[in-house]
């Protein structure tokens, strides 16, 4: 059996969680192989909303194992409070989620070094979620790094304040004034909380469970533009968003690979800064945002909103090898009368249907006009029954994209979803 994989085609928050969600019952595992609480991950159902951060989103379905992959890196305090939040209702967490012992701990100093780097940069901040991402794999990288399966070790304590030690000398380079006290206790408090889980050896564990046959759905966060090596750099997140990702990310091959499915808006949202060509400035953004209810689900912050971009989307199928496109949000479009869709990039006067190296002034894209399909999606089950004009659409994309469009998503919950069998 292969691992597939479920990951973000634009710059994140296209609805993976949901998606997710829905996939889950159709696996036994469901594994996040990279990122961290920067993502936030939304789903819907029985009028509940929750907002995962660190846990798979299959934890809802009972059947599930879900594992946070050695790729990740794990706040626990964040992950504490989503594991009380999850206990409340009624499921019991620690039966079912394990943690790889090589998943790297974001400590409270990693957040105070983000936050002081943001600040530095001022103007040219990326946006940071300032939830210690980047000082965190940035330790990893540099071999400073502090793991899960350090915690029962005996020198975890030293290693923890020789860590922080060397922090607080480079936070004495920044101008800021912090108070790490209150966090740092609470951190403790998480470390005790996560002894009660199970630390697994992910690379043994996901290639026995794949000879055992067990179905495994990869869940990834953030989204190919924001990818560290493939990005819109240095405007990116600090891990593999990529497929490529989840070989390292979980301890697997690349032959053991299946099924790729890549999601994407039905049209573009970005948060945070960066090149976003498409992106509407005007009414239009505003009307996307509000119909879209598009704010971050970690930051709050206001999503920049524009059209779908088809040479970014071309470029992130090929990277990643996506074998299916889901597509979201296709109700959205419902309040507009007319939507565009941008195909190639116009960089004075010449065409270009690739990502080029800076997308960040001259690009102007070339758009088609589309007309939008009227009234709700909401009890459309089958996708004969789509809208001609939404037919039309996935036609469309499925040609430029030359990937067929097997699943699209036509609201928040749980039960708006068709599968595309036309
Ligand atoms: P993720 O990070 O990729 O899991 O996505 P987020 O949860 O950050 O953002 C997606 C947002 O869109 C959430 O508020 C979802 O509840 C919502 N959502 C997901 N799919 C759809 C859809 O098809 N239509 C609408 N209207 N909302 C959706
Ligand atoms: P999900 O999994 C959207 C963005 C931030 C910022 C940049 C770097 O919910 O799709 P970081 O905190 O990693 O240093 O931020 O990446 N970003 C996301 N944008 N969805 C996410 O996750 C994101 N995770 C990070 O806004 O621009
Ligand atoms: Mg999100």
């Amino acid at each position: 059996m292969k691992i597939d994989v479920l990951l973000g085609l634009q710059w994140g928050d296209e609805g993976k969680g949901k998606v997710v969600d829905v996939l889950a019952p159709r696996y036994d595992i469901i594994a996040r192989f990279q990122g961290g609480p920067n993502a936030g991950h939304t789903l819907i159902f029985n009028n509940k909303k929750y907002v995962l951060h660190l846990i798979p989103s299959g934890i809802f379905r009972p059947e599930t194992i879900n594992v946070i992959g050695n790729g990740v890196v794990l706040d626990p305090v964040i992950f504490s409070k989503e594991m009380e939040q999850i206990n409340k209702t009624g499921i019991y967490l620690e039966e079912r989620l394990y943690i790889s012992e090589k998943t790297h701990l974001i400590l409270p100093t990693h957040r105070t070094i983000d936050m002081a780097s943001e600040k530095l940069k001022g103007k040219t901040k990326i946006g940071s979620t300032l939830k210690g991402i980047g000082p965190a794999y940035a330790d990893k990288i540099s071999r400073n790094g502090l793991r899960v399966g350090d915690i029962n070790k005996p020198y975890f304590e030293k290693k923890y304040l020789e860590l922080k030690k060397l922090h607080l000398k480079q936070l004495e380079l920044f101008d800021l004034d912090f108070d790490i006290e209150k966090y740092e206790k609470e951190w403790f408090n998480g470390i005790e909380t996560l002894k009660r889980f199970k630390f697994i050896n992910s690379e043994k564990f996901f290639n026995d469970a794949m000879i055992e046959g067990k179905k495994i759905l990869a869940e990834g966060a953030q989204g190919t533009l924001l990818d560290i090596n493939s990005g819109t750099y240095p405007f990116v997140t600090s891990s593999t968003t990529t497929s490529a990702g989840v070989c390292t990310g979980l301890g697997v091959a690349p032959n053991k690979i299946g099924e790729i499915f890549g999601i994407f808006k039905a049209y573009t949202t970005r948060v945070g800064n960066g090149p976003f060509p498409t992106e509407l400035i005007n009414e239009t953004g505003v009307k996307l945002r509000k119909i879209g209810h598009e704010f971050g689900a970690t930051t709050g912050r206001e999503r920049r909103c524009g059209w779908l971009d088809l040479t970014a989307l071309k470029y992130a199928v090929q990277i990643n090898g996506v074998t299916q496109l889901v597509m979201t949000k296709a109700d959205v479009l419902c309040g507009f009368k007319n939507f565009k869709v941008a195909t190639a990039y116009n960089i004075n006067g010449n065409i270009l249907d690739y990502m080029p190296y800076d997308i960040e002034n001259e690009v102007k894209p070339e758009y088609k006009k589309f007309k939008a399909w009227n009234g709700t999606l909401d009890n459309i089950t089958e996708s004969k029954k789509f809208p001609i004009e939404l037919k039309e659409y996935i036609k469309f994309i499925e040609k430029e994209v030359n990937v067929p469009i097997t699943i699209i998503s036509t609201g928040p919950d749980r039960t708006h979803i068709v599968m595309n069998n036309e």
